[in-house]
C-alpha cells in the first residue's frame, strides 16, 4: 500500500495525511521533510542557495526513492506532480489522491501558516490569490491526472479513510 496525497500548498496534505496514517496504521512521510533531511538543508535554503531548478531535481530524486517505500502515506510537495514524469511515476506506483481546495481558502490558510514557502514569501492577500489562480491554471492538468479527486466539503478524514480502505 502506497498513497500519494497531491494538491496545492495549504490544501492539508500534511495535516490530514498524518492523521490518516494513524487511523490506517500506515507510516507517514512528508516529502519536503524528507528532502530537507536528505540534503541537510531547509527548503527555503535550497531555493535561496541553489534555485528552483535544482530544488525540482532534488524533489524528483526524493520521489524516486519514496516510490519504493511500502505501507506509507506520502504528502507530496505542491509542485511535485507538475515536473518531469513525477505524476506518471506516482500513478504507476501507488494510489494518487488530489485534494482540491478553492483558491480563496488556500490563500487564507497560507497567510496564517507559519511554514516558510519560498514561492509565496512576502505576498499580500491579493497577490497571493492572483498567484494561486495563475499557478493552478498550469498545475491543474497535472493534478487532474490523480486517480481520486476529493473536493470540499468532502475533504475530511472519514472520506479519505473510506477511499483508501474501499477503493
Ligand atoms: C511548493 C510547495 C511546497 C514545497 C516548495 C514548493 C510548490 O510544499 O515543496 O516550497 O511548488 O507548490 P507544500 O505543498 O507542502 O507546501
Amino acid at each position: 500500500m502506497r498513497i500519494y496525497l497531491i494538491g496545492y500548498m495549504g490544501c492539508g496534505k500534511s495535516t490530514l495525511g498524518r492523521r490518516l496514517s494513524q487511523y490506517a496504521s500506515l507510516k507517514f512521510i512528508d516529502m519536503d521533510h524528507y528532502i530537507e533531511e536528505r540534503n541537510h538543508k531547509t527548503i527555503p535554503q535550497i531555493f535561496a542557495e541553489e534555485g528552483e531548478v535544482e530544488f525540482r531535481k532534488k524533489e524528483q530524486k526524493a520521489l524516486a526513492e519514496l516510490s519504493e517505500f511500502t505501507n506509507v502515506i506520502i504528502a507530496t510537495g505542491g509542485g511535485a506532480p507538475c515536473f518531469f514524469n513525477n505524476m506518471e511515476l506516482m500513478n504507476k506506483t501507488g494510489k494518487t489522491i488530489y485534494m482540491n481546495i478553492k483558491p480563496e481558502i488556500l490563500a487564507g490558510r497560507l497567510l496564517k501558516s507559519k511554514t516558510e514557502r519560498p514561492l509565496i514569501k512576502g505576498k499580500s492577500q491579493n497577490e497571493l490569490v492572483a498567484f494561486i489562480n495563475e499557478t493552478l491554471k498550469k498545475r491543474d492538468e497535472f493534478y487532474r491526472q490523480a486517480k481520486y479527486h476529493i473536493t470540499e466539503p468532502d475533504l475530511n478524514l472519514d472520506c479519505l479513510l473510506e477511499l483508501i480502505e474501499n477503493p
